[in-house]
């Protein structure tokens, strides 16, 4: 029998009905449909300050928090329990949308415990991270900065790099997503079971 996996998947883009949302809803009904449990965060509806770097986080190395009072602490503890994270983003210069970056970076800072006195490990090691996007270019003008970050970002914090589905827009006047893109994100959602 397959594992049963749990994703936390992180949406971050600012219109709810838009593309990367349209993509992201058929990807979750096929998790969901195979058995998944999804937990899901529309970063956009939510308040995530930038880290400020103040190290507070460095303190514990057996919990996972912020100094920060914002909403942050739901998206911790459901990433400690997943097994996956799904960042869903447009791209929007060449990166991810602000709150994600935002929650990148408390991300970053939070479960690596790299920045105290002494190097401490990683608290999420092991998880995998995979990516849902949407772009104007062609892809490989578009979204490579973006999944080479998150390249980047995966090795230096022991995550797994996994599966990405890039699609593109052609522009507001197009049907987005057509049934090529459609099979794309059933497939992908598959590829993640
Ligand atoms: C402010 C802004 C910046 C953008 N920057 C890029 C970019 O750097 N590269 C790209 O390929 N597309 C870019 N796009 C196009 C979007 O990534 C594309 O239309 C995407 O499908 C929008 O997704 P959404 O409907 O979820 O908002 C940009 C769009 C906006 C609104």
């Amino acid at each position: 029998m397959a594992e049963h996996k749990t994703l936390a998947v992180m949406r971050a883009s600012p219109r709810k009905r838009g593309n990367t949302n349209w993509l992201t809803d058929i990807v979750v009904s096929e998790l969901r449909a195979g058995g998944c449990d999804v937990i899901e965060f529309d970063l956009f509806d939510m308040t995530i300050k930038p880290c400020t770097a103040c190290r507070w986080c460095q303190k514990d190395w057996n919990s996972v928090s912020c100094v920060q009072k914002d909403d942050m602490q739901p998206i911790f503890d459901a990433i400690m329990k997943s097994d996956t994270i799904l960042l869903s983003t447009p791209i929007y210069s060449w990166y991810c949308t602000p709150p994600m970056k935002a929650m990148l970076d408390r991300l970053v800072y939070a479960m690596n415990m790299y920045y105290g006195d002494e190097r401490g490990p990683s608290l999420w090691a092991g998880k995998r991270m995979c990516i849902v996007t949407t772009c104007g270019l062609r892809p490989e003008k578009g979204a490579d900065l973006f999944l080479e970050g998150i390249r980047r970002y995966c090795k230096y914090s022991g995550l797994v790099f996994g599966d990405v589905l890039c699609e593109r827009h052609l522009g507001y006047k197009t049907v987005f997503p057509d049934e090529e893109t459609r099979a794309h994100a059933v497939e992908f959602a598959k590829k993640l079971i």
